[in-house]
């Protein structure tokens, strides 16, 4: 059973600056297809413009596709009367935000801020309502006292539980994690990761973790999603080393930062991102791929199943995984 379900998912936005009647596009998603299944952890990785909030936006409901399908339990949403997509995308998915001082309103206090949503969607009685509040406050262990602070008294990490705690409010089926640790301090970003994998746990979640941290995203995930100028390139399974990756672009991502316990040689990145006005033809990456060749600027692949379950690629010419016998990478995997 899939929690949401992507097919063929195109977003296009007007480029911003480019006036009423510009012409210039940004395309911020291409040809996306993607299901998350109920309970999975599904991580998404790439540089920065790549694409990731758009996907995160589209997964939850709040970003219309300009093509494509988004399906929450074998419905498709965009399909649906206004009032009912409201009420499904409120019910099925949660999306806690990078920065928790923006994503409150500054003039509620934690009390209201919780029971917004169950207000809105009509949840139970007022005294129920009270009650969950109350419980939603437990889950994500804030103290009962904070029920009528403001956002602004809080400290980062107090805020960021509130906003888990928001998305949490209507029991959600899906929670989508937009970078949701990069504005926090350092200190209290371990706490943060730890309390969303026990609400995974504990609620029979499915999670889609969006992070600029790759180790943390494949810690904490069962697959991982890489993405290039709004493509969905690879998709690995988080347990596999390093050296498993296909795709040129995963296998420098993930090569820049190694794992203590299977290392490998970094491979640089270099040159610029192309602008997501104007994508290269054919695969977006050849502009800084070793391994491209003229066939990589006419035809973007299509996505390869490589040998393991779960793992995917789209390229021409994918690297090759590295021997399992070499020694210095095949030592046991961090537990
Ligand atoms: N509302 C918008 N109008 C115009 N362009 C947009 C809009 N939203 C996003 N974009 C563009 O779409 C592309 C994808 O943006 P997106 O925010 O999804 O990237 P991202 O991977 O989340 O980046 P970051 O890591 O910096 O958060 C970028 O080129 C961005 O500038
Ligand atoms: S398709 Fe070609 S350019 Fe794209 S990643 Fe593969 S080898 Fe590189
Ligand atoms: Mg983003």
């Amino acid at each position: 059973m899939s929690a949401v379900e992507l097919s063929g998912v195109h977003v296009i936005h007007k480029a911003r600056g480019s006036g009423l009647f510009g012409r210039d596009r940004v395309y911020a998603l291409t040809g996306a297809d993607l299901t998350v299944a109920a309970g999975e952890t599904v991580g998404v990785v790439g540089e920065s413009g790549c694409g990731k909030s758009t996907l995160a936006k589209v997964l939850v409901g709040i970003q219309r596709p300009t093509a494509g399908t988004v399906t929450f339990h074998g419905r498709d949403l965009w399909s649906m009367p206004a009032a009912e997509r409201r009420s499904t995308v409120g019910a099925s998915t949660g999306l806690v935000f990078q920065d928790p001082s923006t994503a409150l309103n500054r003039r509620l206090p934690v009390r209201r801020i919780l029971r917004d949503p169950l207000d809105v969607h009509e949840r139970g009685t007022r005294a129920g309502r009270e009650d969950r509040v109350r419980e939603l406050m437990g889950l994500v262990g804030l103290p009962r006292a904070l029920a009528e602070a403001l956002p602004g008294q809080l400290s980062g990490g107090q805020r960021q539980r509130v906003a888990i705690a928001r998305a949490l409010a209507l029991d959600p089926d899906l929670v989508v994690a937009d970078e949701p640790t990069s504005a926090l301090d350092v200190s209290v970003r371990a706490q943060i990761l730890n309390l969303l994998l026990d609400l995974r746990e504990r609620l029979g979640l499915a999670l889609v973790f969006v992070s600029h941290d790759i180790q943390t995203v494949r810690r904490m995930s069962d697959r991982v999603i890489t993405m290039y100028l709004g493509r969905i390139v690879e998709e690995t399974p988080a347990a596999e080393t390093s050296g498993q990756a296909r795709h040129p672009y995963t296998r420098a991502l993930f090569s820049a930062t190694p794992g203590l316990l299977n290392p490998v040689d970094p491979i640089p990145l270099t040159g610029p991102v192309p602008s997501a006005t104007r994508p290269p033809s054919g695969c977006p990456f050849r502009t800084r791929c070793w391994r491209a060749d003229d066939e990589c600027a006419l035809r973007m692949p299509d996505f390869t199943a490589a040998s393991r379950p779960g793992h995917r690629y789209r390229c021409h010419h994918p690297v090759h995984p590295v021997e399992e016998d070499q020694p210095s990478r095949n030592l046991p995997r961090e537990p």
